[in-house]
Parts: C-alpha cells; structure tokens; sequence
C-alpha cells in the first residue's frame, strides 16, 4: 500500500497545482474572425481566478502554417498572429499573475514546421550539406532512391518520409534526399544530436523564461533521440502492440530496455532535459517542465522525473483507463510507487486536446481510451458520461499530487462526433485516409453565454472556426454559474476545498481503506483534518462511514447511502 507521506517535505507549488489547459484557438475569440485569441484570453482570466486554477499551460502560441494546429511551430520566439502579438502575450503574463496564477507554454522540440527558416534553407541547400544536418536528411532505398530510407511509419499514419528527391534531379541525375517526419511532413523532425539544435532550444527557454513563464509542457518528449543507424523497426516491439491500456498518444509508447526502439524514450533523451533542468534552475520562482511522455511503463516515465530532469508528466494511464474501481486502483498504485521512487509528485489528467472527451467517454459501453480506436459514433449514454465525470472529478482532486484540466472540462462538455466531413481539420483524419476523424471533437469552441452560436465565444454573428452544437446552450458557463448543481459549481467547489483543506494539498499522505467491491475509498491526512474520499463505481448504493460529515458529493447523498457512479469527501469534524 503505497503512502506518500515521506514526499510532502518537497512542498513545491507544481506538486500540487491544478493546472488549466487553454486550447487558445477554442477557448475565447476576442477578434471577431472565429478563433480564439490572446484578447479572448485576457478577458476570461476572472473566469479562470474564480474556478480556482494556479496556472495555465497554453498550447502552441507560435506562427505557424497551422499543419497540426500549431504543432509545427515556424517562429519559436513570436506569437501567431491570429492569436495576437508578443506584446500582449507579455501583458497577459503580467495580467495573470497579477491574479495568482502561472504561465506554462508548450515547446515543441522534436520537430519544427516545414516553414521554418532553418528548413527552407536546408530545402535550398545540397545533399550532405550542414544546413541538412540540423535535420534527419537521408537517401533514399530502391535504384532510383524512390523507397524510404527506412519502414517507420507516421503517428498520423502514413510513412514518416517525404522525397525531396524529384525535385533535386539534377544534371547528374543524383536522385535526391528524404526528411524524417514522425508526424505531418509539414513537422519535420530536428536531428538532437546536432549541437545547433541544442543551442537552440536552450536559447529558446532564456526567451521565454526572461518574459515570465513559469514553465514549460514538453511536447512528444519521449520522441526527441533517434537511433544514429535510423535501423527499420522490422521486428522492434510496436508502440501499443504490449500495452493495451496506453496505446494511445499521438506519440505513442514502448522502449523494451533489451531492444531499444529507435525513436521511442531513447536513453540518450534525459540528457536533454538534465540541461534544460539547469537552465530552468537558473530562473527565480521554480520554473517548471512538464513533459507530455506517452509511456506504457510507469517506471520508465519516472526515469523522466529524476530530481534532475522534468518536474512532471501527465499521468496518461489514469487518462486511458477504464470507468472501473479496480482497474483505477491499479493505475494509482502503479502511479504512486513510480513517482515515489524518484521523489517525484504523481499528477492526475482525464481529458486533453487529443482524446476523446471524458463525459463521452464514460458513458459508453467501453470507457477505455486508445488513440488508435477513438469509438467516434459509438453509443454514449451522456447522462451517464456526466454523472461519473462529476465523480471522475472527485476522485482526481482528491488524490495526492497535481491535476490537469483541459478546457471545457468544468462545463462537462462532451466530444462532438458529427462535425460535418468537410470541416474537419485535424491532419489525422486526411493522413489516415478518412477512417480516423481525429481530435477536432473535442477542439469546439466553447460556450460561454447565451441562446445560439457563438455562445460569447465571439462576438455576436460571428462564425467559430468549428460549429458548437445548439444544444450547449444548456452548458453555458453563464447558465451553469448560476446553478449551484451544475458541472461548473462542482469545479468551483472541489478546487476552493482542495486548496483550502490541509488533507488534500498540504499532506501527499494517502491510506486505502477497506471497501466493498467496486468502490475505492481512502483516506487522505490524518487527525482531525483528515478526508475520507469515497467513490462509488459498483451498480449499487453503499454505506458511507457513520459518524462522517459530507463535504462535498457528485450527487445527492441521504440516508448515509452513497448512489452508484457518485462520489463524496468526508470529514469528521
Ligand atoms: C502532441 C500534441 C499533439 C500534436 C503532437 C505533435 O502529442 O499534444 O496535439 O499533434 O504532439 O506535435
């Protein structure tokens, strides 16, 4: 039985942070054009003060030519212009910790965009020249280089090589180079060994770091290594093939130690992170990274969160796992025996910008989640979905360590699986040949107010660059803070108990207690403050412990008897 007490000595902010995931392109759209934007932001920081947050990561903010969404950065150092201008990128930052709350934005280091400066001069520039080297430029296989260099594939599907060749046929009829690109060939992958890139990147953190962040969320950080051979993965263990629970991820999974996979949680990897570690050290005010690492084995992303490596990791075995109290157990218990190995705080995340949102998934028959089988159009009992996302919610405040939020969390939206073909955006449903709609579902702008689209979102008659379904009217952040029993009173609630209450944040103690079959309960803290969290996941109603006070509950509690799929706290004071 894990307990995690020993760690609380480390208190430091990110240990126990709730941290709020801005989607900036659907959160809030100041402009009027349709996408969310930094004005959009600005103006919603009361709403983010009020709901209880302690910072916000935002997704990528750079120009980009938008190949994934932003995830193919072409300026690591300004701001897309869509979503506005340094300036008020650092006014922002200023803004928000003016109300408390902290600024964490991701960098995307294992690729940049094709647009990038770095790679049209390496376009421009021979085979074998330096220019070429900052990437992962290769002849080609076959007689006229035509096959690529070799059989891995793209995280979007598709190979993970685009020819340049053709159009460097030459007089000499040299049949030109490929570049590696584990995503889009819009993202093509930077060479970590090159020294350049390093430099980079380091000067890259000083930027932003001289402009007040306080941290960083490390995109697709187990990918950056790549083996020098670029060896075929042949027979290599597949990421997903021997972990059913996390094959997902757009960065997937699975080194085997006796077989290193060659662009998978490479050791060579963690000297990456022990420099960036050092450049955030040199930084007043603990400047966090946060690493987005997709790995089925709890103890290989905890090789991530040595004391002098990343400060955290989402938790995306808790994310993918089932709606069921003994699968959950095993996730925590693995969670908190990794992370207590390396002194590191566990952290706990049940929706982000690349999965299918949590209210759907739990109400359908399989609550798992694979990136590989998303289950778009499969039956979801939304009612249901939504009764154990309250409880979900529940349970991860209540466990010891950080959380995450995505945005539209606190609204209990669900994932939107009709979007109309044609507006789809996302490269997965393109790169997969039409049979994977990708992630722009859960990507819909959000509702804010009123009767119709927008919902606030944007001004009055303008277009969101996703349509919101009429429905959300119901979900509106303004409906709901008007009603003490919506999704957003609960957020509100649970985080203002959580920061308040010494149990939760200020001890990272945590006891399982006896429990019937398909409940977990466990207590956190000791003595007079100690809270005893009860979730119930059986098809029956059980006991609460007699003598406790309710604190909080997902739903209605009388008669000392917790309902099925419901959660509560319990204090006995
Ligand atoms: C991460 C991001 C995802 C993106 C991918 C490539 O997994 O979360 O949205 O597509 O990296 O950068």
């Amino acid at each position: 039985m894990p307990n995690t007490g020993q760690r609380a000595a480390a208190h430091d902010w990110w240990r126990t942070a709730a941290i709020y995931e801005v989607y900036v392109r659907s959160f809030a759209d100041g402009s009027g054009d349709g996408i969310g934007d930094l004005t959009g932001v600005r103006a919603r920081l009361p709403y983010l003060a009020e709901l209880g947050i302690d910072a916000i990561w935002f997704t990528p903010w750079y120009p980009s030519p938008m190949a994934d969404a932003g995830y193919d950065v072409a300026d690591y150092r300004a701001i897309e212009p869509l979503f506005g201008s340094l300036a008020e990128a650092e006014k922002l930052i200023a803004e928000a910790h003016e109300l408390g709350i902290r600024i964490i934005i991701d960098i995307v280091p294992n690729h940049g965009s094709d647009q990038q400066p770095w790679f049209t001069e390496a376009l421009a520039a021979p085979a074998g020249s330096a220019e070429r080297a900052r990437y992962h430029f290769q002849p080609g296989r076959g007689a006229g280089g035509e096959l690529p260099p070799n059989d891995w594939t793209s995280m979007f599907g598709g190979p993970a090589w685009t020819w340049v060749g053709p159009a460097e046929h030459g007089p000499d009829g040299a049949p030109g180079e490929w570049y590696l690109h584990l995503f889009t060939p819009g993202q093509p992958d930077f060479n970590w060994a090159h020294p350049d890139v390093r430099d980079e990147f380091a000067s890259v953190l000083r930027f932003w770091f001289d402009r007040g962040v306080d941290g960083f969320r490390v995109d697709s950080a187990a990918l950056l290594a790549k083996d020098p051979a670029l060896a075929d993965l042949g027979a290599t263990p597949t990421p997903g093939s021997s972990a059913p629970v996390n094959s997902g991820g757009t960065g997937p999974v699975l080194a085997d130690p006796a077989s290193p996979h060659p662009f998978i949680d490479r050791d060579e990897v963690h000297g990456i992170y022990q420099e960036w570690r050092r450049i955030a050290d040199s930084y007043p005010g603990h400047r966090v990274l946060i690493g987005e690492v997709w790995l089925p084995d709890a103890e290989r992303l905890a090789r991530y969160l040595r004391p002098d490596e990343l400060h955290s990791a989402f938790n995306f075995d808790f994310l993918c796992c089932a709606w069921d109290a003994d699968a959950l157990r095993g996730v925590i218990d693995t969670t908190l025996d990794a992370h207590d190995g390396v002194g590191a705080a566990p952290t706990w995340v049940l929706s982000n910008h690349d999965v299918v949102r949590h209210v759907t998934r739990y109400g359908r028959a399989d609550t798992a989640f694979s990136m590989t089988d998303r289950q778009i159009g499969e039956p979801s009992d939304l009612a249901l979905g939504t009764r154990r996302a309250r409880a979900a919610a529940l349970l991860t405040f209540s466990l010891p360590g950080g959380v995450y939020l995505y945005q539209g969390d606190e609204l209990g939206l669900p994932e939107v699986e009709d979007l109309p073909e044609e507006l789809l955006q996302d490269p997965m449903w393109e790169r997969s040949g039409h049979t994977n709609r990708g992630r722009d579902g859960c990507r819909v702008p959000l509702p804010w107010s009123g009767d119709a689209a927008p919902f606030g979102y944007g001004p009055d008659g303008s277009t969101p660059w996703l349509p919101q379904p009429a429905e959300w009217k119901n979900l509106t952040a303004e409906t709901q803070g008007g009603d003490p029993g919506s999704m957003l009173a609960l957020y509100r609630r649970a985080l203002r108990l959580r920061r308040a209450e010494p149990a939760l944040t200020g001890s990272e103690q945590m006891t399982w207690l006896p429990s019937p079959a398909g409940v977990l309960m466990f207590r956190r803290g000791d003595g007079p403050d100690a809270i005893t969290v009860v979730i119930n996941l059986s098809a029956e109603p059980v006991d609460l412990p007699a003598g406790d006070q309710v604190l909080l509950s997902s739903a209605p509690v009388s008669g000392g008897l917790l309902p099925p799929d419901t959660g509560a706290w319990l204090t006995g004071r």
